[in-house]
């Protein structure tokens, strides 16, 4: 077998382990593979030799990811202070963290001040002469960097494009006065930063290249010498069972020849790259029935829009296997596979092939470790799943599952 092969589909998943996992675990259960993760580091690592990699934590900040890619030599991208604790928690070294203000609250901000005065390698992104301003009030004199807004994006969907959304970031021109306000602050002003967005295919090579060289645009108009350019992350993975992986090596390449005029250490920030393909999501098949059209079978199952939010959020597409131990010996039906919560959005996949379903069938959806579980949440009342880890072969409980009583934990009762 090839040794870190481009992409893993969901049949590429032994189904005799996913049927012994969910046995033992019960599902709704998030499985990630972490040799898998270290895989796709590694393939980052070969198309970036020469950059510094960041994990992106939002993708998926379980404490089993962030200590395997910390292990493995990955720096970590932080949108918040939570993100930040967890990934010094989970073994990150400070220095390698970068934590990236997006109209940051007052809290996120004394967090992470604090921390830097401990730990002055910590460096700090913000796209605002806003933050700046409160990064200054809270004494913060550290790394600093500036990330612009490059107004080109790109991705899976118009609402992770945030390359052109102005809620990111400072635009080219008013870079210069943004970094000198930092710097009159006596902040040491290290590096710039932009994202295109979110799931960049090969269609977007273009637009990602453009959004690298404004980057190069910009710096080469800073009244400083930086130490690194950041280009986010966003490397796109094929969910589609037809779909191309991306070209990370074209990729590379264009960021390469766009940066070639700037003296700074190349910095990458991908987070789906990372553990999309790492994990999958069991579900239990619960109930059976006929479309009132009688065209499809509808599937109903254990998760829904609140175990992976992405097919309703976004439309996403996720694969879908029936992983039942007979269903190779099954007739195909076009069939839906919906979930338990009281919204029609709540689909987690429309009119996919698949064998007969019967209640009891354990079905797989993949792609399941970017954005996932990181996503869920309690609606309706609904305890989010557990996780389980997979490493050498190896599964232990990563996150166990949720209960009512951990939902209203925080409610406050007056007698
Ligand atoms: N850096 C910054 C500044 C970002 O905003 C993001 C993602 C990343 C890095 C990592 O992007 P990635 O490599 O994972 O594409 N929930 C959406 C994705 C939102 C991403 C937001 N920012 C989804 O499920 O598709």
């Amino acid at each position: 077998m090839e040794e870190n092969p481009a992409i893993r589909r969901l049949s590429d998943w032994s189904e005799t382990r996913l049927r012994g996992l969910a046995d033992e675990y019960d599902t709704p259960l998030y499985v990630t593979d972490l040799d898998r993760v270290r895989e796709n580091y590694a393939r980052i690592l070969d198309a970036f030799p020469d950059a510094e990699v960041l994990y992106a934590v939002k993708a998926n900040a379980g404490r089993d990811v962030l200590s395997a890619v910390a292990d493995a030599g990955a720096g970590a991208e932080c949108a918040s202070a939570g993100e930040v604790e967890r990934a010094v928690a989970a073994g990150f070294d400070p220095e390698d963290v970068h934590y990236t203000a997006v109209n940051p609250p007052a809290e996120d901000l004394d967090y992470v001040v604090d921390l830097a005065e401990e730990e002055p390698a910590l460096t700090i992104t913000a796209g605002a002469a806003d933050t700046v301003d409160r990064l200054a009030e809270r004494g913060f004199d550290g790394r600093f960097c500036l990330r612009v807004h490059p107004g080109v994006g790109a991705g899976h969907h118009e609402d992770v494009a945030t390359g052109a959304d102005a809620k990111f970031g400072v635009p080219g021109d008013r870079a210069a006065a943004v970094v000198e306000q930092a710097q009159d602050y006596g902040m040491d002003v290290v590096g710039v930063h932009a994202h295109v967005g979110s799931g960049v295919s090969n269609d977007d090579l273009e637009s990602h290249r453009r959004v690298v060289e404004y980057l190069a645009e910009v710096v080469s108009t800073l009244p400083v010498d930086l130490e690194f350019v950041d280009v986010g992350g966003g490397f796109g993975v094929p969910y589609h069972e037809s779909e191309e992986p991306l070209d990370l090596d074209a990729v590379a390449d264009n960021v390469r020849s766009a940066l070639a005029g700037v003296d700074a250490q190349l910095v990458v920030e991908p987070g789906r790259y990372f553990v999309a393909d790492a994990g999958v999501l069991l579900t239990e098949v619960n109930t059976v029935k006929a479309d009132p059209a009688g065209e499809t079978l509808i599937a109903g199952v254990d998760a829904g829009m609140t175990t992976l939010i992405r097919p309703a959020l976004y439309d996403a597409y996720h694969p879908i296997a029936n992983v039942a131990a007979d269903a190779a010996d099954r007739s195909v039906e076009p069939t839906s596979v919906v979930g338990p919560v009281c919204e029609s959005a709540d689909v987690l996949g429309e009119n996919r092939d698949l064998p007969l379903v019967e209640r009891g069938d354990l079905l797989a959806v993949g792609n399941a470790g970017a954005y996932g579980i990181e996503m869920a949440n309690q609606y309706n009342s609904r305890p989010r799943p557990a996780a389980v880890a997979l490493e050498a072969g190896d599964a232990s409980l990563a996150r166990r599952r949720e209960t009512v009583a951990d939902i209203t934990d925080t409610e406050v009762w007056q007698a």
